[in-house]
């Protein structure tokens, strides 16, 4: 992944995104420069993995442009399985650091995309400042953990 500047523009793009998942809440504003200062803007190639399944994740994205598929293998020997596809507008990574585990599946990239990235440190203090943002993003995490269970047994 390329590592891009992020113009004013981009940063409230950002905002309005996740805004949607009441990212913001009742932040104050010093807080809220803090995390507007912390996001990151990376480029990545088709074919490029941004997430793999099985390690270590400290980061939360959101898609700014392109597509992302989302695979999960279930064992060693079987072969990924496609269960969902990402585009502008949504978030993803979210679930490693909700519940400190690995990442749960692999994403990657369908076409070049581009992709706002926030570290775990800030991801983790808008959540502690936000119950609106926590509640939000764990019903996601939850919905999308029953499709993990789900679709991976048809
Ligand atoms: P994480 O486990 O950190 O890394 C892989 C990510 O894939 C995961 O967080 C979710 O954000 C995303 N993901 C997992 N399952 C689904 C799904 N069913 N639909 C969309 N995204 C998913």
């Amino acid at each position: 992944m390329k590592r891009l500047s992020i113009t004013p523009a981009e940063t409230v793009q950002f905002s309005k995104i996740v805004r949607g998942l009441n990212f913001f809440g009742s932040m104050n504003m010093a807080m809220l420069e803090k995390i507007l200062d912390g996001i990151q803007l990376f480029e990545c190639d088709r074919g490029e993995k941004v997430c793999v399944q099985g390690e270590v994740g400290d980061t939360f994205f959101v898609v700014q442009k392109g597509s992302l598929t989302v695979s999960v293998r279930k064992g060693r020997l079987s072969l990924p399985k496609q269960i969902a596809t990402l585009g502008p507008g949504d978030c993803f990574g979210e679930m490693a650091l909700l519940h400190q585990a690995p990442r749960n599946a692999t994403v990657a990239c369908h076409s070049a995309s581009r992709l706002f990235v926030l570290p775990a440190s800030h991801f983790r203090a808008v959540l502690a400042q936000n119950p609106e943002f926590a509640k939000e993003i764990n019903d996601l995490a939850n919905s999308r953990q029953f499709e993990l269970d789900h679709k991976l047994d048809r």
